[in-house]
């Protein structure tokens, strides 16, 4: 029998070998950024088309390469960043094995122009499976740009195996973000198909984090700190109240590298434990930094799990440094109520205070409208919100509160109002509401607890009993621009569910043949005109479906806003609706919706 083990030819074992490297776009993105960070650039550049099947391009303005080593880049096992295996854990780079490069070229077409600050001209080349295809020289600026196309072009079957657009986009703004994250003192950008999806100035972390993750974590980030002789941690955490019922914005980098891990996320929850409800998850951008030493990070090919020398150290330091932020931020002022001036000259303010002072103080109504400077609020935990009767104390009136998720006085202001016997909330500048509970008081947002009210409602009738409908009587007419006509066909399945009958009528316009059959019954095209304008500011969002876009749309637009000034009634109503939700303490957007202060904390700052 003939001998029958032969070597493979080069391009076909580079093609193997990249499907550990390259497995999606989005892979690509990762190893081309990282080169670009690890050339010391100060602003990263990143072009996709048809999320990067046919096109990636990294441009930065690093340091280049000379001639020899542009070409040497892209063959396998090829690098400038280390030299011997005791490198490995010395490491400081993105890069170290001398891969990525040579895994692109072997699956995709490349062109790339380089140049170094020294140099006069810059090189370009174009590479098509392994092979140098082009070489010439060009003027170029300093730095590199390298253009990936038409991605798996040579292996069909990989090619068949990547998701939609929309999902392969996810993952290179995932890829994207990671990098982005790390490195707050680059410029990036990233723009696709010719549109501009991020563009993020040089800053701080905590800059960059909003710059991403979005104004919501504004003034609700906690500062994490701990750096001992072992590692440093450093990072923000999000407030209890952001956290969210999706995982997602949680990022630990060990030396700045984006990784993995389900065991230190742990530690991170646990540190959260009885702060936040137990199915959602807060925010965290962690950077873990120590010895390289104490590190493998060649354990997977993507560098996104790596091994500790001792996890259980690791483990401890992240979870006591994110308790230690939580900690510290219970304490900070949270709330700043300046003083009414009016308040500070009053008698009972000025004067000695006598104990026919306090019997009389203790009852008027004036008792519950203090507030004090750097008063702490405390964030409940869910156990508490299970026992929502006790949270708040009812009035002994047979005043009954209509259905939780109904709330007819918020859908139609004309109802008749009820005579007002007895005040159990105190309405502040037709914004908030104080209501006294069994162990203090809180202070609820009327219009952030009306918007989370809304959005339960609106998400059970999508998704299970629809709002009923009430046929109109004269159907107006909806005339849309053509762009919203589109976006509103889009909507029509679900806007049914939730009670809106419309009918496409030609030429961009819509019949209302029906509305929700407790709305108010005038404006209902104003209402759905509003709600576009609404989804359209969601809808660079690609985090969110389309269902929960609308959603989110609608019960913002709809909730009832500051200024508006409840009855008794009506707060008494929004009360009860709001701790029948499910998530009661927070908007859709993560907002808060109340908060919670405590008598024993109110006594000891009165020297009680
Ligand atoms: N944008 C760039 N600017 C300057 N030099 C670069 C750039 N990209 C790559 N290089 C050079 O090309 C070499 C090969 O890059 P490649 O990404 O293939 O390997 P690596 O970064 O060394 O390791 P890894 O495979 O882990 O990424 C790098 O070591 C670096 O010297
Ligand atoms: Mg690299």
């Amino acid at each position: 029998m003939p001998d029958i083990i032969q070597l493979l030819p080069d391009n076909i074992a580079n093609q193997i070998a990249a499907g550990e490297v390259i497995q999606r776009p989005a892979s690509a993105v990762k190893e081309l950024m990282e080169n670009a960070v690890d050339a010391g650039a100060t602003e990263i550049k990143l072009i996709v088309n048809d999320a990067g099947k046919s096109l990636i391009q990294v441009i930065d303005n690093g340091k280049g390469m000379s001639e020899t080593d542009a070409r040497m880049a892209f063959e396998r096992h090829a690098t400038s960043k280390i030299k011997n295996i005791d490198d490995l854990f010395r490491i400081k780079t993105m890069g170290f094995r001398g891969e990525a490069l040579a895994s692109i070229a072997a699956v995709a077409q490349v062109e790339i122009k380089t140049k170094r600050p020294e140099d006069e001209a810059g090189i370009y080349l174009e590479i098509e499976n392994s092979i140098v295809k082009k070489q010439e020289p060009v003027a170029a600026p300093s730095g590199t740009s390298i253009a990936m196309k038409n991605l798996f072009f040579n292996v069909p079957a990989r090619r068949n195996f990547l998701k939609s657009n929309p999902a392969e986009l996810r993952h290179i703004i995932d890829e994207f973000i990671r990098v982005a994250m790390a490195f707050p003192e680059i410029f990036f950008s990233l723009s696709s198909n010719g549109q501009q999806v991020f563009h993020l100035e040089k800053g701080t972390l905590k800059q960059r984090i909003v710059q991403i993750l979005g104004n919501n974590y504004n003034a609700k980030l906690v500062s994490v700190q701990e750096r001992t002789d072992y590692l440093d941690i450093i990072g923000f955490v999000g407030k209890p109240e952001t956290a969210k019922k999706t995982r997602g914005d949680q990022y630990f980098f060990v030396n700045s590298r984006f990784i993995k891990s389900a065991y230190l996320n742990h530690a991170v929850m646990n540190a959260f434990a009885d702060m936040i409800p137990r199915d959602s998850f807060p925010m965290y951008t962690l950077f873990i930094d120590l010895d390289p030493a104490q590190l493998d990070i060649n354990v997977h090919p993507t560098k996104q799990e790596i091994k500790f020398e001792d996890e259980k150290i690791v483990y401890a330091f992240v979870q006591s440094a994110v308790k230690h932020a939580l900690a510290q931020f219970s304490i900070t002022p949270t709330l700043d109520f300046d003083l009414d001036p009016a308040i500070e000259n009053l008698d009972a303010v000025n004067k000695p205070v006598t104990d026919q002072h306090r019997s009389s103080a203790s009852s008027s109504s004036l008792f519950q409208t203090f507030s004090k400077k750097n008063q702490a609020h405390f964030i409940e935990s869910k156990n508490e919100l299970a026992h929502w009767k006790d949270f708040y104390e009812k009035p002994a009136t047979d005043n009954v509160a209509p259905a939780p998720h109904a709330l007819p006085i918020f859908e139609n202001k004309v109802q008749q109002e009820q005579p007002e016997t007895h005040s159990e909330f105190l309405q502040l500048h037709n914004s908030f509401f104080a209501v006294q509970n069994n162990n203090g008081y809180l202070i609820i947002n009327q219009q952030n607890a009306h918007e989370r009210i809304l959005y339960e409602r609106f998400a059970n009738a999508v998704s299970g009993k629809p709002i009923a409908t009430q046929q109109s009587l004269f159907p107006a007419v909806i005339e849309l621009a053509a762009p919203d006509a589109v976006l509103l066909t889009e909507l029509l399945p679900d806007l049914s569910h939730l009670g809106y009958l419309l009918e496409p009528f030609g030429n961009n316009s819509f019949v209302v043949q029906g509305t929700p059959a407790d709305a108010t019954q005038s404006g209902e095209t104003d209402a759905i005109e509003r709600m576009l304008e609404q989804y359209k500011h969601f809808s660079n969002d690609l985090k969110y479906s389309k269902r929960e876009k609308l959603l989110r749309s609608l019960s913002l637009q709809q909730s009832i806003k500051a200024g508006t000034a409840l009855s008794q009634k009506e707060m008494h109503a929004l009360t009860e609706a709001l701790f029948l939700c499910t998530t009661p303490n927070a908007t859709p957007t993560g907002k808060p919706t109340y908060m919670s202060f405590k008598k024993d904390e109110m006594d000891k700052l009165f020297g009680r």
